[in-house]
């Protein structure tokens, strides 16, 4: 069994100084927890709702040597794993990433793919697959935010051999945590999304973050309390059992000689 956290947090756009002092709150609370993976919301070091590319950069900073970056790498150490969403800085381009700290390592950075509404203003996408990461056995894929638009998104992950998909995000339309529902089933995965709350510059976050099991199930949901850190003991081997009927099995089944248009670019 894996104690698996999401923390509920509200970053500040314009207090960097308090987005680290906050973290260093919540990883204090998830210790005490014994949490051993945690997620935290999307841009959780530097607010979202940036006005210039100028006001991202100012916040932004280096993985793994970043400040935010280097508490994380230090509460992981404990046999921990942890992964946040961060403004990044690397080789002059900023990027929406999620980072993930396993056991002291600074294991991978994974670049959002899909931005999101004015994202692209500062933000260069990633073009790379999300990563899946091995801890202590368990597969732990990423993604981040508006990721949960696009399924091939967490079906990548899943065909990848992800156990868990551990989801930052500053979430702002309503269908999210119920599409998550359905990324869940479809690939029988455990997800665990950390959304962020409160209104920054005149948008809602909207909180309710979760974690659903391969079935489907909610085992948590938040409403929109500030700094909260919420776990559930999960037995992630559950996720290796593909079946959902005796006879059916979504990986198995899948008819991917049909499926061309998927990877068609048009
Ligand atoms: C989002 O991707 N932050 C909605």
């Amino acid at each position: 069994m894996l104690r698996v956290a999401v923390a509920q947090m509200e970053p500040k756009v314009d207090d960097v100084d308090a987005n680290l002092l906050n973290v260093k709150k919540i990883l204090k609370a998830a210790g005490e927890e014994g949490v051993d993976l945690l997620v935290l919301p999307e841009l959780a070091n530097s607010g979202y709702m940036f006005k210039s590319r100028d006001e991202a950069l100012a916040r932004s900073e280096a993985i793994p040597n970043g400040p935010f970056s280097t508490v994380l790498l230090e509460w992981s150490q404990e046999g921990r794993v942890v992964v946040a969403g961060i403004c990044e800085i690397k080789e002059g381009n900023l990027y929406n990433s999620a980072a993930v700290f396993a056991d002291g390592k600074h294991l991978a950075t994974y670049h959002k793919i899909h931005l999101f509404d004015r994202e692209n203003e500062w933000f260069l996408p990633g073009n790379e697959e999300p990563p899946v990461v091995d801890f202590k056995g368990h597969k732990i894929g990423v993604m981040v935010c508006f990721d949960w638009a696009f399924p091939e998104v967490a079906r990548i992950l899943a065909l990848k051999g992800a156990d868990i998909i551990l989801h930052p995000a500053n979430l702002v339309l309503p269908y999210c945590q119920n599409a998550m529902i359905t990324r869940s089933i479809e690939n029988r995965v455990f997800t665990a999304t950390a959304n962020r709350v409160g209104t920054e510059r005149g948008v809602v976050f909207s909180g309710m973050s979760q974690i659903t099991s391969p079935k489907g199930e909610v085992l948590l949901r938040l409403q929109e309390e500030k700094l909260r850190v919420a776990g559930v003991d999960l037995d992630l081997s559950l996720a290796r059992d593909k079946k959902i009927t005796k006879r059916n099995d979504v990986m198995d089944d899948r008819r991917p000689s049909i499926y061309g248009r998927l990877s068609r670019v048009t």
